[in-house]
């Protein structure tokens, strides 16, 4: 099948990439001529395993383009997806100018009848908006159908994820359309689920806030952990074998950030309040969430009585590992806080330390863990990057001025950290071992 897929951030060069892999014909189309000139040379302008090798793949074997020529690539295909940005707007509604924008061109450029996919997290209606845009802008009686086929993959496995989604939604006003978009996922052999535009919309709002308030909920529970002398991963353990509750997302840490869970939660609050429908649930999750980076700093400035003058390695600026994404990072709001109070910030993360020297050029960035860790009073893990979990405790310790670790996603085994001779620290778990 003929496919043009506007946009090359994750969503869509993953999506692009796949597709051809499956066999199909695919344009890539991005309005960034640097980008598309970086992948035309092979590279990915995001860092994520197996992309590349994907785009070798797909150009090597003529499957696979990269263009900034829309129209030209709409006239070409037979199903045309949107994986265009919605960032978030002040008021928490997603912009929708890229989405627009798009529409429009793409309404220009019609020359047959075209499957048009919203693969960008949109709001309920966005569907319908999409269709009369571009029946509006469209020269001639348009012959179009609008499907919305979310996306569900995570940054960091998104190729993984792609090839293997737990279920692939397809919400169409019509059989014609769903078909030809099954047939695309077809050669999956995953779940489909055909439901009409706005259950398909809403199907990804309510996954994501879904998740989010998981998480949001285990980090409500890890603050009574704290209190009560509980170990709230010995907690989450215990509510994780009840199948009707399952493990995942239960990691109580510094809160979720990146690209979709806080601006997806301030989204349907902000379609909730639209539709006069209250999303009180998800103001907590906002709340608990918002809590956690401050919670974590006021904890590292009573053990150390107070910031000033204080050293802090942070291990882990990524909002999660195997990712350079910074955005909603927890590390940017806790470096704020640390820095405001007059702490000085050692930092290393593997992946993304140089796009943090653009946000903070006056920092210490360090070669790796031990480096930061240098003359440190205390070491804050921030992002859960598999290495840290392999750190020598003995070794670090070595370097430090003071003895203090604080485990902001709760990776060591306290006794093991304590053994190495530093004090830990983590979140919703008890300071102190347990008596016999
Ligand atoms: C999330 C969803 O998981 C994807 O299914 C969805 O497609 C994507 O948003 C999207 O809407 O595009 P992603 O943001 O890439 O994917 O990352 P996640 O792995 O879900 O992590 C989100 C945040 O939650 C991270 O900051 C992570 O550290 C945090 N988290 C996750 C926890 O604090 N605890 C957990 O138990 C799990």
């Amino acid at each position: 099948m003929n496919i043009c897929v506007v946009g090359t951030g994750y969503v869509g060069l993953v999506t692009g990439v796949v597709f051809a892999d499956l066999g199909n014909e695919v344009v890539c189309v991005d309005k960034d001529e640097r980008k598309v000139e970086l992948l035309r040379s092979g590279r990915s302008p995001i860092y994520e395993p197996g992309v590349e090798e994907l785009i070798g793949r797909g150009m090597e074997e003529g499957r696979l383009r990269f263009s900034t020529d829309l129209a030209r690539a709409v006239r070409e295909s037979e199903v045309v997806f949107i994986a265009v940005g919605t960032p978030s707007l002040p008021s928490g509604d997603p912009d929708m100018g890229q989405v627009e924008q798009v529409a429009r061109e793409i309404a220009g450029a019609l020359n047959g009848y075209k499957i048009i996919v919203n693969k960008s997290t949109v709001p309920v209606g966005s569907g319908n908006y999409v269709r009369d845009l571009i029946t509006r802008y469209a020269a001639a009686d348009v012959d179009i159908d609008v499907v919305s086929n979310p996306e569900f993959l995570r940054e960091g496995q998104a190729v993984y994820d792609t090839f293997n989604p737990d279920r692939i939604v397809i919400g169409a006003t019509n059989q014609r359309a769903a078909m030809k978009i099954m047939e695309l996922y077809a050669p999956l052999e995953r779940p489909m689920l055909m439901t009409d535009l706005a259950s398909a919309e809403l199907i990804k709002y309510a996954s994501n806030c879904f998740l989010a308030l998981k998480i949001s909920y285990i980090n409500a529970i890890s603050r009574l952990c704290e209190k009560a002398g509980a170990d709230v991963t010995l907690v989450a353990k215990g509510m994780g074998y009840d199948q009707r509750i399952g493990a995942a997302f239960l990691q109580a840490g510094l809160g979720y950030g990146g690209s979709c869970f806080p601006k997806d939660v301030a989204a349907l609050i902000s379609t909730g309040d639209k539709y006069e429908c209250d999303m009180g649930i998800l103001r907590s999750v906002q709340k608990v969430n918002d809590a956690q980076p401050v919670h974590f700093v006021s904890k590292i400035r009573d053990t150390l009585g107070g910031l000033k003058g204080k050293t802090i390695a942070l291990l882990g600026l990524a909002f999660k590992p195997n990712t350079d994404d910074l955005r909603d990072a927890k590390s940017i709001e806790i470096t704020a806080l640390l820095t405001k109070e007059g702490a000085t910030v050692r930092a290393f993360d593997p992946a993304a330390a140089e796009r943090f020297e653009s946000l903070y050029p006056q920092l210490y960035y360090a070669a790796n863990a031990y480096d930061a860790a240098e003359g440190a009073d205390a070491v804050a893990l921030v992002t859960e990057w598999n290495e840290f979990k392999q750190l020598n405790l003995e070794r670090l310790r070595a370097v430090m001025r003071q003895p203090y670790l604080f485990d902001g996603r709760n990776i060591y085994n306290p006794a093991r950290v304590r053994a190495a001779g530093l004090v830990y620290e983590g979140i919703g778990r008890p300071r102190e071992p347990e008596r016999a």
